[in-house]
């Protein structure tokens, strides 16, 4: 058997929950194209669709986020910990308050508690890295308002809210990614719910996968003014280094998602310093797109969702270091909607490897041995 690097063309699960057209540049999630549902939707209505295969009818979508509302709270040793650990970086202390939380091992509560707890742990951890007290989540919020809410203070107007929804719907889910295989290979193990986001967590903290909007933002600011794109962007692909925003293992044209995050940012750069701001990312867009078919003609590197999702974030008003933690609180829908799937499929992941290493060792004892040069 031949080994693939990166698992690149193999076929690793079976789902109902999202497909990836790399070629089409399409995605489907759990039956409704993107641009369907992403800005018509609620957050708790797309997570209901991919647990349930359905969308929730008027009193289901009521009762669900209901349900949702009340698993909020965080218990108090894990704001403990969340004190203690105001000075980690964002990604690590989620990591550490969602093994801490009170899970039973059922399935179904585990599920809604780990989607519900998320945005009040990294709300919490943010007040308090900036010397604030945490704010208690508000039942009566929708979750995406909730989120804002508990990050400010203030109850966010409607537009802000709809377009937090729309970018947790459009990066709900996405095909084998690196953080949902994971989900997927703990859970094919037996193993618990919090375990299999734990282990997706940690896939989606790396800058190749969702780690990536940060430095597309800190890229936007170091270049300032238009006229500094290209050199700017010259100088990281003459050091070999890769743009930040660009690129995608499945999609060799453009990434359908960015599409409706941008659309959805547009609306927060309408005017003034803000507009500039915006149009310096779609000019630095065109130059990298340009530059990238320079330095690496035939890869077919387009703009991907990360790009967008910075411009998004930002125009939210979220500072950078919660691009990758809000990231994780609409994915984490998608790794419950997957495991709970792949519990239903019950068969260990299991592959092989190929050995490229020798096959002759001789025991040395360890005085015997001399330094391998
Ligand atoms: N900038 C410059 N060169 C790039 C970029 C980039 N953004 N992406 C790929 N390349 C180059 C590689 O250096 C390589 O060049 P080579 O053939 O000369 O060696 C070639 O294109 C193919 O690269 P691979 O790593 O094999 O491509 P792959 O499709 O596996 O990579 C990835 C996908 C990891 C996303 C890559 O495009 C990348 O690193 N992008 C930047 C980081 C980023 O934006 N990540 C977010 C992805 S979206 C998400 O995870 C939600």
């Amino acid at each position: 058997m031949a080994y693939i690097p990166g698992l690149k063309g193999i076929v690793a699960a079976e789902t109902r929950l999202s497909s990836v057209d790399g070629e089409a540049g399409e995605l489907v999630i759990a039956g409704y194209p993107l641009e369907e549902l992403a800005g018509q939707a609620t957050f708790e209505e797309v997570a209901y669709l991919l647990w349930h295969h359905a969308l929730p009818t008027p009193a289901q979508l009521a009762a669900f986020t209901s349900d949702l509302a009340k698993c909020r709270s965080l218990p108090k040793s894990t704001l403990r910990l969340l004190k203690d650990a105001s000075k980690l970086p964002a990604m690590d202390a989620l990591r550490l308050s969602v093994a801490s939380l009170n899970l039973n091992g059922d399935d179904a509560t585990d599920a809604r508690t780990l989607v519900a707890a998320l945005p009040t742990a990294v709300a919490a951890h943010w007040r308090l890295r900036h010397g604030q007290k945490p704010i208690a989540p508000a039942p009566d919020l929708d979750h995406a308002a909730n989120y804002l809410y508990m990050l400010t203070g203030n109850t966010p107007d409607p537009a802000r809210v709809h377009a937090l929804n729309t970018y947790l719907n459009t990066i709900v889910d996405h095909g084998m990614n690196a953080s949902t295989f994971t989900a997927r290979v703990i859970t094919s193990t037996r193993a618990d719910l919090v375990s299999a986001v734990l282990g997706a967590l940690g896939a989606l903290k790396g800058p190749l996968h969702g780690g990536a909007p940060g430095p597309v933002l800190h890229m936007l600011e170091a270049i300032r003014m238009p006229e500094n794109a290209e050199s700017y962007l010259r100088s990281k692909l003459d050091t070999g280094e890769r743009l930040m925003g660009f690129g995608h293992a499945i999609y060799k044209v453009r990434d359908p998602r960015a599409d409706v995050l941008s659309r959805a940012a547009e609306t927060f750069f309408a005017s003034g310093s803000n507009r500039a701001f915006y149009d310096l990312a779609l000019h630095v867009e065109r130059v990298a797109l340009h530059l990238l078919s320079e330095y690496k003609p035939g890869r077919r590197l387009h703009t991907n969702v990360e790009f967008y999702t910075a411009l998004l974030l930002h125009g939210l008003g979220l500072s950078s270091d919660l691009f990758t933690p809000t990231f994780a609180i609409g994915r984490v829908a998608g790794w419950i909607g997957h495991a709970l799937e792949q519990r239903t499929q019950d068969r260990l992941i299991r592959p092989e490897s190929a050995y490229n290493g020798h096959k002759n060792g001789r025991w040395v004892p360890l005085a015997d041995r001399a330094l391998a040069v």
